[in-house]
């Protein structure tokens, strides 16, 4: 297909060698996702590759951990969405708005300003037999929203202040976290902890798989 060819293309002019696969992340179900092939180049990569690693970041080749937390926790809780508008902050490969379609959300808005997550994102939903409103900007949306979503986009601290933005915006939302593991927010509360791994593994230190959830509303 065209539009996997081109995204193809587009990973592999970043990481040469590297390329796309159909994988099942655990614990998301039936879930199948296009993402960097598990036995990806992990050797050093020279400094013009590192530059456009840094210029690119492909966060929508994997599936973060937190992502994987939170569709389980949707697909398992399916009253939080069922016939229910849902927007998924920062959706990457599409896990977590995906996941919302499956339990029976009425609409989901799969948002991220990185245009190759959102060309991710639509492959993936046609994959899964599910269809997605896509989102490049997330004060773009518009209409009520019941519950928002957001799942490992708080890696950078200074992504701290969406959690008030998010909450102005919507009845409910749920934050899944692998790095930020102290937000102290009034308006969250702790939901649990569990244990995950981001697909393909990135061998990450071991504290990264401690995913926190939260919710408020
Ligand atoms: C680490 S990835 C997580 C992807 C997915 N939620 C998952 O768990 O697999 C974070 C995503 O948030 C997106 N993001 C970061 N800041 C954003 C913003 N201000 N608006 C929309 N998306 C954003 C990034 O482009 C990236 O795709």
């Amino acid at each position: 297909m065209a539009q996997t060819r081109s995204l193809q293309q587009r990973l592999q002019r970043i990481i040469p060698g590297a390329r796309l696969e159909p994988l099942r992340p655990p614990g998301c179900g039936a879930v199948e996702l296009l993402l960097l092939n598990a036995d990806y180049p992990q050797g050093a990569l020279d400094p013009e590759q590192v530059r456009r690693v840094m210029d690119n970041p492909l966060y929508w080749v994997f599936c973060w951990a937190a992502g994987q937390v939170l569709a389980r926790y949707l697909l398992d809780h399916p009253r939080l969405v069922a016939g229910r508008r849902v927007l998924d902050f920062g959706c990457g490969s599409g896990v977590v708005a995906i996941a919302a379609a499956r339990a029976g959300a009425a609409e989901v808005i799969a948002c991220d300003n990185d245009p190759d997550a959102l060309a991710a994102t639509a492959l993936n939903a046609r994959r899964n037999g599910v269809e997605l409103t896509l989102c490049g900007d997330f004060h773009a949306a518009r209409g009520e929203l019941d519950l928002i979503v957001a799942a490992d986009v708080l890696y950078d601290r200074a992504n701290l202040p969406w959690l008030d933005t998010l909450r102005a915006r919507a009845a409910q939302v749920l934050v899944a976290d692998s790095r930020v593991k102290d937000f102290a927010h009034p308006a969250y509360r702790p939901l649990g902890r569990f244990d995950s791994c981001t697909v393909p593994d990135l061998d990450e230190s071991p504290e990264f798989r401690d995913v926190r959830l939260y919710r408020a509303g």
